[in-house]
């Protein structure tokens, strides 16, 4: 089975959400407590072995390849002043020469088509990741590695799943589960919809973020057949694989934050912060101390 080397993170999006924080900085470099939100995901990717990262971005959003460029003279300068921490901190961001590569998604199409804008970068017969790096995803080991390993085993699409409640599954993609999870908590699919409405749900099982998809699929995406919300859908493409392929949900444990929402990216930064042991005094007597 090749191994998932590549990975696409669709960072496209113009965040309206957060304005007006996100006017000048792309939404995926707001901080959750020091480091971006995309930074996560891309360690997340470089933990599973990624070594190819391909971002999907859109126009005015070039500060992001800054971030995971070098900074010579801010090395420079770190190291003059003996700043040792902060300067494996900032040489730690950056993506090795050539590996590294930006495309555009020239208009909101919808997420498999930001996926497919990826499609010159990736073979018909190479697996690769899809990062949605808004889902802040904390686990040890992190949850693509996890999914890595599972994938060397099944192939096909692997794709991470977490259970909503019934009320939710209109804000997701949901999988139809064929048959039980095994012991590798994967799941075969026997289907999967975007954003039903809970009545007509095939189940509660909702998708996270985190895909591994095999390099064909961007044939099917080139279709550009248009799904929920009028736009061309990730999930609608991994259906379609089925069939042809084995498709499995692979149930992830962990802490999940959707950094796409306002109370989602409080939520990781306290989380995050939570976690530093030179902040977790002072933030939960703060914390214990609005909560009294
Ligand atoms: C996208 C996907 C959806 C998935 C979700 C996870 O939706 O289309 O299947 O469940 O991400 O965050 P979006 O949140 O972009 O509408």
């Amino acid at each position: 089975m090749a191994r998932v080397k590549k990975a696409v993170f669709p960072v496209a999006g113009l965040g309206p959400r957060f304005l007006p924080a996100t006017k000048a900085v792309p939404k995926e470099l707001l901080p959750v407590v020091d480091k971006p939100v995309l930074q996560y995901a891309v360690e997340e990717a470089r933990a599973a072995g990624v070594e190819d990262f391909i971002f999907v971005s859109s126009r005015g959003k070039t500060a992001m390849a800054d971030h995971f460029d070098r900074h010579t003279e801010l090395e420079e300068t770190l190291e003059a002043r003996g700043k040792t921490d902060l300067l494996e901190a900032v040489r730690d961001c950056a993506i090795p020469s050539g590996r590294a590569v930006f495309v555009r998604q020239p208009e909101p199409l919808g997420l498999g088509h930001a996926v497919w804008c990826a499609h010159a970068a990736i073979a018909p017969d190479e697996p690769f990741a899809v990062l949605l790096p808004d889902e802040l995803l904390l686990s040890d080991p992190p949850c693509l590695a996890q999914m890595t390993q599972a994938h060397e085993a099944t192939g096909g699409a692997v794709l991470a799943t977490m259970e909503v409640p019934r009320e939710l599954t209109n804000k997701y993609g949901i999988l139809d589960p064929d048959g039980d999870e095994d012991e590798r908590r994967l799941t075969p699919a026997k289907g999967m919809v975007e954003k039903p409405d809970p009545e007509v749900a095939p189940s509660t099982m909702s998708l996270i973020g985190r895909y591994i998809l095999p390099g064909s699929i961007m044939s099917k995406l080139a279709q550009g057949r248009r799904g929920a919300g009028g736009e061309v859908q990730l999930t609608d493409a991994v259906d379609s694989l089925i069939g042809e392929m084995p498709v499995h949900g692979f149930r992830f444990i962990g802490e999940r934050h959707d950094c796409g929402s306002m109370a989602g990216f409080v939520k990781a930064n306290i989380a995050c912060a939570l976690k530093r042991d030179e902040l977790r005094e002072e933030i939960t007597s703060f914390l214990n101390g609005k909560l009294c």
